[in-house]
């Protein structure tokens, strides 16, 4: 769609929209940001599984293997419950209506599953002390902002994105929710050499799900059976769980998600070529492309661009 339309679309300014604050220089909302402490003190147990990733690089559909995995393919007891109340989104907080992740995992039986998006340095300490397994997921750059861009545009839960222009802005120097991802994505890269940390792609996850999902399964120590493996690439393929009201984010954040704007399975199979060509302009991806190569030289991470 042409950009001059997306503005078009945008939320209209009359809705609250939470304001930004920071823990160590990372941005959070405020309301996050009341409830820091108890997020700082959460009590990980040593059988928690933690999905942590940068927003929009494929938490959803992680969680939704991972429970797949755990509930040996069985998609009805997947269906149990909505992917947010199955899985505590640990640092969410929005006030009104309260809506506490913390309580929701401290009342939970064991094995939990737990979903962040904080960058590695303000996780709770907690995580690595109890040695839990943690699976990560990477996005490229430019699909993850342009994912992220559509996911503020529709989610009053956040704050706004403003033009694409000032979105792209905020992205690169590390303004957003959740902060930089160069940082995010490079912090958690170092921290696996340390710590029972599976990092995974999402474009890897696009081209052989089969086999992500077998790194996820052994990762779990969980075997599967052919026909079960076969059975969970089918229901956690974009075009199955679009349709899966327990796993498309339409029955939670009524009033606060509008998927009329943009839906939460927005594209997912669009490859970066397209996502770029329909969202930067040439100046502005030479830009990108120019500051990424600063920004990632001192990393040995390194994202395909095409699938
Ligand atoms: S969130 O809000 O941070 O938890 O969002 P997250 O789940 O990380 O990311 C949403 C994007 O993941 C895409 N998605 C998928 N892609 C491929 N296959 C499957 N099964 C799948 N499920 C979700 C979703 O469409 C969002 O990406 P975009 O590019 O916006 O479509």
């Amino acid at each position: 769609m042409a950009m001059d339309k997306m503005k078009d679309l945008s939320l209209k300014e009359t809705i609250y929209r939470p304001d930004l604050a920071e823990v160590d220089g990372v941005p959070l909302t405020k309301p996050m940001v009341s409830i820091w402490d108890q997020v700082q003190k959460f009590k990980a147990r040593p059988d928690d599984v933690l999905i942590s990733t940068y927003a929009k690089a494929g938490t959803t559909w992680t969680q939704e293997i991972v429970d797949m995995i755990q509930q040996n393919g069985d998609t009805e007891k997947c269906k149990r419950e909505t992917t947010y109340k199955r899985h505590p989104f640990l640092e969410w907080f929005i006030a009104e209506p309260p809506s506490g992740r913390v309580e929701l995992a401290n009342a939970m039986p064991s094995p939990r599953t737990i979903k962040t998006h904080l960058p590695v340095q303000l996780l709770p300490p907690s995580f690595f002390e109890q040695n839990c397994k943690i699976i990560y997921v990477a996005r490229n750059a430019k699909d993850n902002l342009v994912s992220y861009y559509h996911f503020h545009r529709m989610n009053k839960g956040l704050p706004d994105p403003g033009t694409w222009e000032e979105f792209v802005e905020k992205f690169v120097t590390g303004k957003v929710l959740w902060g930089s991802w160069y940082d995010h994505v490079k912090g958690w890269w170092k921290a696996k050499d340390n710590h029972r940390i599976l990092y995974l792609f999402y474009e890897d996850m696009k081209e052989n799900p089969k086999q992500e999902i077998q790194k996820i399964a052994k990762f779990l120590e969980k075997d599967l059976t052919q026909e079960v493996l076969n059975k969970i690439v089918h229901s956690t393929s974009f075009e199955v769980m679009k349709e899966n009201p327990m796993a498309n984010y339409t029955k939670d954040f009524q009033g606060i998600m509008d998927h009329s704007i943009s839906p939460f399975m927005r594209k997912g199979t669009e490859v970066y070529l397209l996502q770029f060509k329909n969202h930067f302009t040439v100046a502005q991806n030479e830009k990108f492309d120019e500051d990424y190569k600063k920004k990632m030289s001192d990393t040995s991470l390194v994202f395909r661009t095409e699938i």
